[in-house]
């Protein structure tokens, strides 16, 4: 947070859970941090084993906020429930919806986006189409071949700077430019 330029933000997504009959908000994560909004990211639901609670059909995003942060001109004008449906055509796990991350990214004038669980790559993908730098960390070899994969896939209308990350199971952090 502290690395965060006073007109910065952070979008960070976590997906409550029921566990043994409770819901788990995790809000320990957040309490230090200063949230702004709690957006709702409406998705599909999937099947619901558990007759204890209703199927969970959202996750919920932080908007963390420095002091100066501004939305985008006009960003304002979106509700705080966002309804995008579940990526289907990625082989990675837990994919982001590109129009998920289209809508955080463009909802801000930021110049360079980090991630750092960047998965296959949805943030790096977006920001490059945005016209926008990024960094992205990943764990995983794989994932980060996945996001390079898609980033060369894609044809970009602006330029921009890239860093790729992986750390090796050592916890060794080495580039992939
Ligand atoms: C929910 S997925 C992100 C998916 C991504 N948004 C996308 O659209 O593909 C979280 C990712 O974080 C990675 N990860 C988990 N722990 C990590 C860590 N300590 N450092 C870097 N990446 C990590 C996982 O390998 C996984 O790919």
């Amino acid at each position: 947070m502290r690395l965060i330029k006073d007109t910065g933000a952070i979008f960070y997504n976590h997906k409550w859970r029921v566990q043994r009959g409770l819901l788990q908000d995790r809000h320990d994560i957040v309490s230090s941090f200063p949230v702004r909004q709690i957006i709702i990211w409406r998705r599909k639901g999937g099947i619901n084993f558990n007759p204890g609670y209703f199927l969970p059909t959202y996750e919920v995003i932080y908007l963390i906020a420095k002091p100066k942060f501004k939305l985008a001109k006009k960003a304002n004008a979106y509700g705080d429930v966002w309804e995008f449906t579940q990526e289907m055509k990625n082989e990675h796990p837990a994919p982001f919806p590109v129009a998920l991350i289209e809508r955080c990214i463009g909802s801000t004038e930021a110049k360079v986006i980090l991630d750092p669980f960047m998965g296959s790559g949805t943030t790096a993908v977006v920001a490059k189409q945005l016209g926008r730098d990024y960094i992205g960390i990943e764990l995983s070899p794989e994932y980060v071949g996945m996001a390079k994969a898609r980033l060369n896939g894609k044809l970009s209308s602006k330029r921009s700077k890239s860093v790729f990350s992986s750390i090796n199971p050592q916890g060794k952090l080495f580039n992939n430019i």
